[in-house]
């Protein structure tokens, strides 16, 4: 059984103001038509998976029901009292997992990210569930094209391939600038997409091995679970305690059993307006224009509006974003400091 768990707990704080703490990004039709959780879950459709697993702040459970059922799909939505990072996460999404089979893999994905080329995804599938059913973390490794901080890097100890998974050198996350340069000009690293395919126990083994207080707090929670109408809520005190970590620190860094399979397939994490900017479809001037706008001599910039009319003349390389309660300008290299926006308007509410 192939269980899509899909990981929608996250802020969104670099796509501001389009992106807010009540409706953070995964649930706005940021790359598509559809919200970016809608997409996610379409995406496999033609995979036939069991039903989905998703994992959400208790704050946003009616907008992840209201999503599945705009989707066409019924899942299990298990709350989280409390954001404790991926590890805590997927540890519940695993729980559940096996209970319902034990041989369950789970298939992890972001919510929040966007695949240009979906079959190309389809189709690293095979391998890696080969790989997962004999144990192996897997994750899906994307050629770089810059130093990003912010991404996990991924040394395979052969030549990766897309049609199978190979054994995992080294897994070094959010490397610092020089490292992630160093790590780019060797040619021998992915970058970690963020997608997982592995079995539920495997999972559950590896915390216990390098994470036992983490698994232990996150099992005590999950036995002090509530069903609340279509909703799982695990208990708040014992998963407030567990400590807060990603699964790429927690597990993938020290992993003796991971592997990874080659992905070229358009994708991108949309964490920023530059990388929308990177993956829309632009003008003959390289803008990108989403909404009511008007343009005279611009270049390079990407114009977002939503409820009134946008004109820009005579500028260049910046983002403008324009809602109805926020109007957001900024320069393109500006992109990863939108997040401070976030964060002070936070501050001060
Ligand atoms: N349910 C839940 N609870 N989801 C969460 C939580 C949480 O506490 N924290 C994060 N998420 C979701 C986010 O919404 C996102 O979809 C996904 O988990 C990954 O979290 P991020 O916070 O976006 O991680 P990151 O971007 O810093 O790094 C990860 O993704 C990179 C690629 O985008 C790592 O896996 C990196 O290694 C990877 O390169
Ligand atoms: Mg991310």
């Amino acid at each position: 059984m192939l269980i899509p768990v899909v990981l929608a707990g996250g802020a969104g704080t670099r796509l501001w103001p389009m992106s807010r703490a009540s409706h953070p990004k995964q649930f706005l039709p940021i790359s598509g038509r559809r919200s970016m959780l809608v997409e996610t879950l379409a995406r496999f459709d033609s995979l036939s998976p069991a039903a989905p697993i998703v994992v959400c702040q208790d704050a946003h459970r009616f907008l992840v029901a209201e999503q599945l059922r705009e989707a066409g799909v019924t899942g299990d939505i298990l709350l989280e009292p409390a954001l404790r990072n991926t590890a805590p996460a997927i540890a519940l999404a695993a729980l559940q997992a096996f209970d319902r089979d034990e041989n369950a893999l789970m298939l992890v994905l972001p919510a929040d990210h966007a695949v240009a080329d979906p079959k190309a995804l389809i189709e690293a599938i095979a391998p890696a569930r080969a790989a997962a059913e004999q144990g192996r973390l897997v994750t899906f490794g994307v050629s770089p094209t810059r130093a990003e901080t912010g991404y996990g890097y991924i040394e395979a100890a052969e030549t990766p391939s897309a049609d199978s998974a190979v054994p995992i050198r080294r897994f070094v996350e959010k490397p610092d600038a020089e490292t992630a340069q160093s790590y780019l000009d060797s040619g021998r690293y992915l970058w970690n997409s963020g997608m997982f395919l592995m079995r539920a126990d495997r999972y559950l083994q590896a915390l216990e091995r390098q994470r036992s207080a983490m698994l232990s707090a996150v099992k005590s929670a999950w036995e002090a679970r509530q069903v609340d109408l279509d909703f799982l809520r695990v208990g708040a005190e014992a998963f407030s305690a567990c400590e807060a970590e990603s699964i790429d620190y927690a597990v993938m860094e020290d992993a003796p059993d991971a592997s990874v399979v080659a992905l070229d397939a358009g994708w991108s994490d949309v964490g920023s307006w530059q990388s929308l900017w990177e993956i829309s479809a632009r003008d003959e001037d390289d803008n990108a224009l989403r909404g009511d706008v008007i343009v005279d001599g611009v270049s390079g910039s990407l114009i977002h509006s939503e409820s009134r009319l946008v004109a820009a003349i005579g500028v260049s390389d910046l983002m403008i974003v324009e809602t109805p309660d926020a109007v957001m300008v900024a320069h393109r290299d500006a992109s990863q400091a939108v997040k401070r926006v976030a964060e002070t308007l936070k501050r001060q509410n």
